[in-house]
């Protein structure tokens, strides 16, 4: 199967008021298990590199994102490659050379007329190259290792009337939202405020990205799918799972030495992971209890 376009699941998803799963990868092993837990799920599925994965990789995006194109091609469902919070505009202009076919430029911590102005540059530029760009506004904490913030700081929410406003002057093609989830929460404990998300959809014609899903328990998720919640982000779910496999298999042979021996495991981990959410985010509509 050929590499799926970002925008295009996106917008399959929006039409049949599903949403689709975005799993941040940062080892081939990811791309693999993530890949192989959609295909047991049926479903299409989008592979994320961050900026950080990127910066890991010493800073070059192509060998990492070129191996994920090649197992996308291979794969049985629809694969798209997403480039996931952006901040250097050097990174956003090798997007389109890699593979990618969207990007997320992040400036959502910059005040408003600021981060207005950078996302409608990226954008312009984003539009320019085909490249589908989704941005954010108000911030989704727990970025780089920060706390969460904290529920009723100035920002921590996505106020309606300033996204609408958001959207129309940067163009935009999908917004992040921060309605009450936070990133590298390795607890299932996020509660949204699914009251501010009815309004931002209300408020808004472009698909809402929730960040941060690694912390939303199911039924959270599924209320947020229901509630207009296109694309969701998940990244230390799958580390929390292949990490546990990690220290399993190295805690039951301590003198191992073939990485293959650990990283299998590992692997099928983050693929049954990946399978479990898919299948939640499926049954979402269904799932979700009345407002
Ligand atoms: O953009 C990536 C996500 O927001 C992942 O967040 O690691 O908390 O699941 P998470
Ligand atoms: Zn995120």
């Amino acid at each position: 199967m050929s590499l799926a376009a970002t925008g295009t699941l996106v917008a399959d998803a929006a039409a049949g008021r599903r949403a689709v799963a975005a799993f941040n990868v940062i080892t081939l092993e990811h791309v693999e298990a993530v890949v192989e837990g959609a295909e047991a799920a049926g479903s299409p599925v989008i592979l994320q590199i961050s900026e950080n994965a990127v910066k890991f990789h010493h800073g070059r995006p192509a060998p990492l994102a070129r191996a994920a194109a090649e197992v996308a091609r291979l794969a049985t469902v629809p694969v798209a490659l997403h480039l996931d919070h952006v901040h250097s505009t050097a990174l956003l202009h090798q997007a389109a050379d890699c593979g990618f076919s969207s990007v997320m430029f992040d400036a959502a911590h910059l005040p408003y007329q600021e981060n207005l102005a950078a996302t409608r540059a990226a954008a312009d530029w984003a539009h320019r190259a085909g490249l589908w760009l989704e941005a954010e506004l108000g911030e989704v904490g727990g970025k780089d290792g920060a706390a969460p913030l904290d529920a009723h700081a100035p920002g921590a929410r996505t106020d309606p009337a300033e996204a609408r406003a958001f959207v129309e002057a940067t163009g935009v093609d999908a917004l992040a939202v921060a309605v009450g989830s936070s990133h590298a929460m390795t607890s299932r404990t996020a509660r949204l405020d699914h009251g501010l998300l009815a309004r931002l959809h209300d408020a808004l014609d472009v698909p809402l990205v929730l960040h941060g899903s690694s912390g939303v328990p199911d039924g959270e998720l599924g209320r947020a799918v229901a509630g207009g919640i296109t694309k969701v982000n998940i990244g230390t779910a799958l580390n929390t799972a292949m990490t546990a496999a990690v220290r399993a298999h190295l805690a039951d042979d301590p003198r191992t030495v073939d990485p293959r021996s650990y990283l299998a495991p590992a692997r099928t981990a983050i693929s049954r992971t990946v399978s479990e959410l898919i299948t939640v985010l499926a049954g979402a509509p269904e799932a979700a209890p009345a407002p």
